[in-house]
């Protein structure tokens, strides 16, 4: 008797928003693990540029779709032609402050794009997702690290879009065992890849921390405002876990990986499980840079929590996954995007 070689063709994923921040880092991880992509993006906050970066970094097509994830038909025929076998969903909105001014648009990006998305999924037989939620869904600490089996009740309009996804996915799983669903509750990306390639780059006033030092650093604003040193914290300034873009991608392939082996219907914190100040975030950038980065002390910033981080431990367990980049590293890696960007621009 013969046997035939076992051929193994790639699997074909659909990435959405797969040239913003997070879903270019993970589409250089997935290309990198052997999968095929399809990315979908509107770009509405990135740029098709990034998709050659990707392309660049890895030696590998990407298949680019311009498009709304809420475009039902366009779903269809994605999910159709390409055999998509799973999709990685970063698809939305994120900006706090935003979503409190224009919640209506978070929760048709956020909340209807997901449920189309998942129609579609679901008529088309395809049944692994991946999905981005946040940290954010937990609210004000109970109790910290927070695990995943912290009280879920944020505080804000995009809180309450992830958490309305995070529940019609328990809901989906609850009615047909057969899905392989992930959730993950990133802490707070930074970072960018080490080609210097790919990274973040806001338009406009950053809202958060690290973009904030970053832009300092190069000059293109004075100093930092450090929102808040009065805190019950170790310095008084406030506290986050900082991950790694490139140790968040990874645990995307992780994640993957794992319901590909059976179906579930996961929900975990990717965070490093490890809690840094401003202060400590900014030192950390003065050495990576080798650049002073002035800051004042301001009032605290609305909203803000003092300080939370990971349980990080549940990750580990079920995935093998664990964030291995220092403070140091993220800064670094932060600041050779930013040099590049700065010297493109
Ligand atoms: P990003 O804005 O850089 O990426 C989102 C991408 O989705 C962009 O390329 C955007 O153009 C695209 N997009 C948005 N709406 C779309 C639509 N309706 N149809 C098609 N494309 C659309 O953001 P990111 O930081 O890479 O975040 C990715 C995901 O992770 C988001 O869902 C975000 O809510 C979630 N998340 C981000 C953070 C963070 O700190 N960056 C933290 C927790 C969770
Ligand atoms: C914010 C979002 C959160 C999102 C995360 C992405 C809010 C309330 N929360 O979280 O939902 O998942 O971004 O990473 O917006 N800081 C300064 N000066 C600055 C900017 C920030 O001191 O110019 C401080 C903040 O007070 C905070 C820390 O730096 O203590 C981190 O802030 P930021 O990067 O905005 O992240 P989060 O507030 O954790």
């Amino acid at each position: 008797m013969t046997t035939l070689p076992l051929t193994t063709e790639p699997l074909t994923l659909l990435v959405t928003g797969g040239a913003g921040y997070i879903g270019a880092h993970t589409c250089v991880a997935l290309q990198q693990a052997g999968y095929r992509l399809v990315v979908l993006d509107n770009y509405c906050n990135s740029r098709p540029q990034t998709l050659q970066s990707i392309e660049r970094i890895t030696g590998q097509p990407v298949i680019a779709v311009e498009g709304d994830v809420r475009d039902r038909a366009l779903l269809d025929r994605i999910l159709r032609e390409h055999a998509i076998s799973g999709v990685i969903h970063f698809a939305g909105l994120k900006a706090v402050g935003e979503s409190a001014e224009k919640p209506l648009d978070y929760y048709a990006n956020n909340v209807a794009g997901s449920l189309v998305l998942l129609q579609a999924m679901q008529a088309a037989g395809v049944k692994t997702l991946v999905f981005s939620s946040s940290a954010t869904v937990y609210g004000t600490p109970q109790f910290l690290p927070y695990t995943e089996a912290h009280p879920l009740a944020p505080v804000n309009p995009y809180g309450r879009t992830k958490l309305m996804v995070e529940d019609m996915l328990r809901d989906l799983h609850a009615s047909d065992p057969a899905w392989r669903i992930g959730i993950l509750r990133y802490f707070n990306p930074v970072g960018a890849h080490q080609s210097g390639l790919i990274g973040e780059d806001p338009q406009g006033i950053p809202n958060n921390l690290m973009p904030f030092i970053a832009q300092v650093a190069a000059g293109r604003r004075a100093f930092v405002n450090v929102w808040g040193n009065d805190y019950d914290t170790p310095d008084g300034t406030g506290v986050r876990d900082y991950i790694h873009v490139s140790d968040l991608a990874a645990g995307h392939v992780k994640a993957l990986q794992h319901l590909q082996q059976a179906p579930a219907c996961l929900a975990l914190n990717l965070g490093s499980g490890q809690g840094h100040s401003v202060l400590e975030v900014i030192r950390a950038f003065e050495q990576a840079s080798g650049r002073p980065i002035p800051y004042q002390f301001a009032p605290r910033r609305a909203g803000d929590l003092p300080a939370f981080w990971a349980d990080a431990t549940p990750a580990e367990r079920v995935l093998g996954w664990k964030a291995g980049c220092s403070l140091l590293q993220m800064c670094e890696d932060t600041w050779r995007f930013q040099s590049r960007a700065g010297a493109l621009a």
